[in-house]
């Protein structure tokens, strides 16, 4: 049986890993791996956080604080270190884990910059430890089934893509008041949400990307948010003066308001409900006028194939989820999907294929149930037991090399966009890539 650690008590931690690793029978919906793998402790900056969750429950996982880790391994001797802290602690966190030649399980993305991530590559060359990043959106049935079919060869050469993402009002609205507003924290959207379809469109594509060229802005959150409270000499606004008004608020947050099922952050809230007074001394709003980073761009991203990729994320859209094009020499497939977040409901995925000369062919993926559309189970039982047939099949386990290009294209949009110019992922991730 393996022994984990954990860095970073987070409500994906919690979830994810702490959870199912502990086995409660109460909590079914995370899974009970308990007979596959043992959490030996715990790392974070809050010991309270730590305490309330050992209580909640009934167990006692040894706390360590954040300048404890080679502690940590000495006495607890893990086999592997699952790294779940805020995104921009990631690197160190890892590159340590590698130096006691441990296992490490990354949380996306796998760091946040270029930098770091060569930092981690090298020290991964130098260890007998590997690192395996948790892109949980290769897992969706639906994702498999494009693998697939481009796989097979359906497509033919692959030549372009489009990819159009849409965060919902809630989702999209909460990056704004938590750690990610922070581009040193999280290195922007980007980067911090971003990542999971870059690595998609590299996965799928087979291909590495070469070369990126965006534009971006911000139009919904921040001080000069049309929605944001008149500017009143000089005196922030408090959170509770930004809800006033706030149509965010007034549709997901306030009292009495129509809340749809939301699958993602509702069950965070609701399961785990611990405090987090160290990492948020004080509420954030989603008006505050240190908010920098974008919510809206359009990029385009050519591949070492020669393929092209248009992108663009909304982090305020009436309804959440993309649309999705890609284009080969030999046919085309396109999808539409609508997560259950959304405000007009669920949509079973629909992936159509169009033979270059043939007749439209529609494929329905069945629905599955679970978090991130049925992605976190499966990848629960690759990660903690071990990879089925087709996971290993269709390459699914995404490591340090993955992790590396999904943030180095995060990194290359918001730096195009910064700098007005074309960003090359070689200049940031090194020549070796
Ligand atoms: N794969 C997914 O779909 C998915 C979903 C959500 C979050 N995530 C990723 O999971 C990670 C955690 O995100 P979250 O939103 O759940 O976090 P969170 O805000 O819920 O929790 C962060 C935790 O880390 C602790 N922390 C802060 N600084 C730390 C440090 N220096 N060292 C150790 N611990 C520290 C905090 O006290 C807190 O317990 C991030 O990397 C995020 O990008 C992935």
């Amino acid at each position: 049986m393996k022994t984990y650690v954990i860095c970073g008590l987070s409500g994906r931690a919690i979830g994810h890993f702490a959870l199912p690793l502990i086995g409660n029978p109460k909590l079914p919906e995370y899974g009970d791996y308990s007979a596959h793998g043992r959490l030996v402790a715990i790392l974070d900056i809050d010991r309270e956080r730590v305490e309330i969750f050992n209580r909640n429950q009934g167990c006692a996982v040894p706390y360590y604080s954040a300048d404890a880790f080679d502690r940590m391994i000495a006495e607890t001797n893990p086999d592997v270190v699952v790294v779940t802290s805020p995104d921009v602690h990631h690197a160190a966190y890892i590159i340590a884990a590698l130096r006691h030649n441990r296992d490490v399980i990354s949380e996306k993305p796998m760091v946040i910059d270029g930098r770091q991530a060569r930092a981690v590559l090298e020290a991964e060359r130098a260890s007998h430890g590997r690192v395996r990043v948790a892109h949980n959106y290769r897992y969706p049935p639906s994702h498999q089934a494009i693998k697939r079919m481009i796989r097979d060869g359906l497509l033919g050469r692959i030549v372009q893509a489009q990819m159009i993402y849409l965060l919902n009002t809630s989702h999209g609205s909460s990056y704004f008041r938590r750690w990610n507003r922070d581009r040193a924290v999280s290195g922007g959207l980007t980067v911090t949400k971003s990542c999971h379809h870059f690595d998609l469109l590299n996965w799928w594509l087979d291909d590495v990307p070469e070369e990126v060229f965006a534009f971006g802005a911000r139009n919904y959150f921040g001080a000069d948010s049309p929605f944001a409270p008149s500017p009143r000499d000089g005196r922030d606004h408090s959170v509770a003066e930004q809800n006033e008004g706030c149509p965010y608020y007034r549709r997901w947050k306030a009292k009495g308001a129509d809340l749809p099922k939301d699958d993602h952050l509702r069950a965070y809230e609701a399961a785990f409900s611990i405090p987090m007074k160290t990492q948020y001394p004080r509420e954030l709003g989603i008006y505050d006028k240190e908010i920098a980073i974008e919510d809206t761009y359009s990029a385009t991203i050519r591949y070492r194939s020669g393929a092209s990729v248009i992108y663009s994320l909304n982090a305020s859209s009436p309804w959440e989820g993309y649309i999705l094009g890609i284009h080969g020499t030999h046919g085309r497939l396109e999808t539409t999907f609508r997560a259950g977040a959304s405000c007009i409901g669920d949509e079973r995925p629909e992936i159509v294929y169009y033979p270059m000369f043939g007749e439209r062919q529609a494929h329905t993926v069945p629905h599955v149930e679970g978090g991130h559309g049925g992605a976190d189970a499966v990848m629960k039982h690759d990660m903690f037991v071990a990879p089925d047939r087709e996971s290993d099949v269709l390459r699914i386990a995404a490591g340090a090399r993955d992790g590396a290009l999904a943030v180095a294209v995060g990194e290359a949009v918001w730096r195009s966009v910064a700098e007005d110019k074309p960003m090359r992922i070689a200049d940031l991730l090194g020549g070796d890539i």
